[in-house]
């Protein structure tokens, strides 16, 4: 199977662990760079205390010599700083069950009598492991020129406004908020203060394009090779994402097919060129070879200090929940999680393409990639069905 992961860990335990399998040899890997991706999904707006306590740092642990992948799994590991403050300690039992969290359906699937055993997993700790598995992906696929970037769209009731794709995307890489604008940095700042006054929680949207993908990715023959839906279950999998649009699919869905298709016209280089990307990057299933694009939608995370109703499942009465330290809007943070999915998918759709067990080997087998200018069909009748 191509660069596939498994991650183990609690929010409160010793570590967080993970192995990445099918990395090709011969990628030289910067543990810096992934300690810069990690730190992304640190940034302080809309963070809660936690935040302040972690300095994320992935320590490798196997499957890297001399800094250069060697093919074997790569193991890694985070350690969880907050352990200290938890180990050898008497907590008290978590008995009000959170909506919007895990903690109801997880006690019931598992019989658990504490909430907290629940949570501890179902806590998006975990997705510190996925960003360092992206930022494996992104070292990867940067040997192929394939780059991701993202920003916050839309914050709480702060609208998305219209700004030209390379301001945006750049002025996010030094926000804090991951705004496109210093005018949206203010307004999310704004709507983030007045969500933490009222011991609220806010939502979002997040922007994300890939650049650098070749035509053919993915595939159409059979549902499970569809890169879209790959795509959109990774992106899923990310806690508190609740909705993915590829391209303009929910405006498309009210566009005449003419005029939302994305015309093929050959330009004066006789290249074949597809002048709008309204479908994402993916048709059928496989990349255009334009860039990817994906807006995804974020939920108000689940754990507020409004009291929400709720049952204490240790009485059976009713009851309100009650506020742990947790994060006002974790939407900015979000956005390195969404480009780590990604990227890990992407990754893997690449290594299936080319095959190869190194990265020497998997180079010239890139620049050998048909393009689309370079399809030739023959004009003949055929009996296909004889
Ligand atoms: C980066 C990130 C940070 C999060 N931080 C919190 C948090 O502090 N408190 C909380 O209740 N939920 C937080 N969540 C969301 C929950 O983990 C998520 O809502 C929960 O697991 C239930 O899953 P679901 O929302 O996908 O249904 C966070 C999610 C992400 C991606």
């Amino acid at each position: 199977m191509a660069f596939h992961y498994l991650s183990a860990g609690e929010s409160h335990g010793p570590c967080l662990s993970v192995i990445v399998e099918g990395v090709p040899a011969g990628l030289p890997l910067d543990a810096e760079m992934v300690a810069a991706d990690l730190a992304k999904r640190q940034l302080k707006a809309g963070a809660g205390g936690r935040m302040a306590i972690e300095t994320d740092r992935a320590e490798i642990l196997a499957g890297v010599m001399q800094g250069v992948t060697t093919g074997a799994p790569i193991a890694l590991q985070i350690v969880n700083k907050d352990h200290a403050a938890w180990k050898g300690k008497a907590v008290t039992a978590y008995t009000t069950a959170r909506p919007g969290h895990a903690d109801l359906a997880a006690c019931a699937k598992y019989g658990f009598n504490d909430i907290r055993q629940a949570l501890e997993r179902s806590s998006a700790r975990e997705t510190a492991c996925r960003v360092a598995v992206g930022a494996i992906a992104r070292q990867f696929l940067a040997a192929f020129g394939i780059k991701a970037r993202s920003y916050v769209a839309s914050l709480g009731n702060v609208p998305a406004v219209a700004i030209d794709d390379e301001t945006a995307f750049a002025f996010a890489e030094t926000s804090p908020g991951r705004a496109p604008s210093q005018a949206q940095e203010d307004a999310y700042t704004n709507a983030i203060h007045i969500a933490k006054s009222q011991g609220e929680t806010l939502g979002g949207v997040i922007e994300l394009e890939v650049t650098g993908l070749p035509i053919g990715l993915g595939s159409y023959v059979t549902p499970e090779r569809r890169l879209d839906a790959r795509l959109a279950a990774a992106v899923m999998s990310v806690n508190a994402i609740k909705g993915l649009e590829i391209g303009e699919a929910f405006k498309g869905a009210a566009t005449p097919g003419s005029q939302l298709h994305d015309a093929i016209v050959r330009d004066e280089a006789g290249q074949l060129v597809r002048p709008t990307n309204r479908c994402g990057g993916l048709e059928a299933g496989m990349t255009t070879g334009q860039p990817l694009r994906l807006r995804v939608a974020m939920k108000p995370i689940p754990t507020t200090i409004v009291p929400q109703k709720s049952v204490d499942l240790a009485t059976g009465k009713p009851a309100t929940t009650t506020y742990e330290r947790s994060d006002t809007c974790p939407v900015p943070r979000a956005c390195v999680v969404i480009e780590s999915v990604v990227l890990i998918e992407l990754a893997a759709a690449l290594i299936e393409k080319l095959g190869g067990d190194s990265l020497n080997e998997m180079l010239p087998r890139y620049a050998a990639l048909p393009k689309a200018a370079e399809v030739q069909l023959s004009a003949e009748p055929k009996v296909f069905w004889p």
